[in-house]
């Protein structure tokens, strides 16, 4: 089926498994009262009820219309149907400032992301009081949602940053082929599978005895981490294939952990060499910790100096950032071998709303 259900009790484009394309957006929203973040939330609800079924925005849709007004669809989406289309909107932590009255409901967890070791981000690319993660089957299905909602929300919110993936890097079926990320390394072999849903209750999706009183709302929805990751690809291409699976700790062919024959088979951590990304980063060493990651590649043309502008557009979606991702990039960013060719160049955290019930709207739960 090529339509995946936008209503339920949690948002789509999470355990869900991963399109072939992302368009990413960060919005800061100019709307002065909460009233109109509202509209704004309901006006995006209707829409994304419409494009993720596959069909035209507005009245008239395309060409359906009055012939003197701009159409209320922009068209380049006609015939291209839904695509596994999803959309997933969250709230950073600038949202939760005085301007609507939300301070109170701001989750203990949404913590701001502490500054780690080699950072370089660009602030007008990091951040953003809500965030779109459109993904599809079809780049333009993407590009179309991003763009639809965009302008819906003149005059209320504006896009700060956006990203465009092109091949996702991430998978969330352990029965289906794991795509390659720009290292050549299959990657998603240990994301949790989007059928077990025990794991997702545990370390995806936030719990109702996480967050009491005001920030209560955020139960059934969890936190998206995104960090856009530079990879300096040329470096990597003249490091040697031995050197390249012990930087990781897995084997390039396979994906199987250093070691073993099979990619999905069972390893210690510790018997991987020391400074390699997967023992570093497993759960073993991070108290149990586990995110569900969703990042895309992406090739931004070249750097002005003759180098791919290319990397891993990393999304994870996790039920405490303060256990999981925080824990996990400090330990990376301080001893991982892979470190040396990646270069952190955009990051934002969000708070993602939990499923929207039919009838009711995305954010419903913090709003009303
Ligand atoms: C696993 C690549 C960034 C966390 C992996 C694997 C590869 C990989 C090839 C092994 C296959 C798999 O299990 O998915 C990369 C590349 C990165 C990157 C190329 C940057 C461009 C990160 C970051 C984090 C992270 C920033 C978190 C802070 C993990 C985790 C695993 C993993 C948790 C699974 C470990 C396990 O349970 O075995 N990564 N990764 N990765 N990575 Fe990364």
């Amino acid at each position: 089926a090529s339509v995946v259900p936008f209503h339920g009790e949690h948002q789509a484009g999470i355990a869900t498994d991963v399109q072939a394309n992302l368009h990413f957006a960060a919005f800061d929203v100019t709307a002065t009262s909460r009233d109109e973040l509202v509209s704004l939330l309901q006006d995006w609800t209707a829409a994304a009820v419409a494009l993720t079924a596959g069909k035209e925005v507005g009245a008239g849709g395309a060409t359906g219309g009055r012939p003197l007004a701009p159409p209320s669809d922009t068209g380049e989406a006609v015939d291209l149907h839904a695509n596994r289309l999803t959309l997933t909107v969250g709230a950073g932590p600038s949202l939760f400032d005085d301007r609507f009255g939300l301070a109170a409901a701001r989750p203990a967890a949404l913590v701001d992301l502490p500054a780690f070791p080699a950072d370089a981000l660009v602030p007008e690319r990091s951040d953003g009081d809500l965030c779109v993660q459109a993904c599809a089957d079809d780049p333009q299905v993407a590009v179309h949602a991003i763009r639809t909602l965009t302008r819906i929300a003149a005059g209320r919110a504006a896009v700060r940053w956006a990203q465009l993936g092109y091949g996702r890097a991430a998978t969330v079926d352990p029965g289906a082929p794991t795509p390659r990320n720009l290292f050549g390394f299959k990657d998603g072999t240990a994301n949790p599978a989007a059928s077990d849903t025990a794991t997702l209750d545990d370390q995806v999706w936030v719990q109702p005895s996480d967050e009491q009183g005001a920030a209560a709302w955020v139960a059934g929805g969890s936190y998206l981490v995104a960090r856009r990751i530079r990879m300096h690809i040329e470096t990597w291409d003249r490091t040697s294939l031995q050197e390249q699976e012990q930087v990781i700790g897995r084997t390039k062919g396979s994906g199987a952990p250093l070691g073993h024959a099979g990619e999905h088979d069972a390893f210690d951590a510790r018997t991987l060499p020391a400074s390699s990304h997967v023992r570093l980063a497993h759960p073993s060493m991070n108290g149990g910790a586990q995110m569900l990651r969703r990042g895309y590649n992406f090739t931004d043309g070249t750097d002005g100096l003759g180098h791919l502008d290319a990397g891993l557009f990393f999304l994870a979606y996790q039920r405490d950032v303060r256990k999981a991702f925080i824990p996990i990039q400090t330990a990376l960013a301080r001893q991982d071998a892979l470190s040396e060719y990646l270069e952190h160049t955009a990051s934002g955290v969000w708070a993602v709303f939990p499923g929207v019930p039919q009838g009711g709207y995305l954010g419903q739960q913090l709003l009303s």
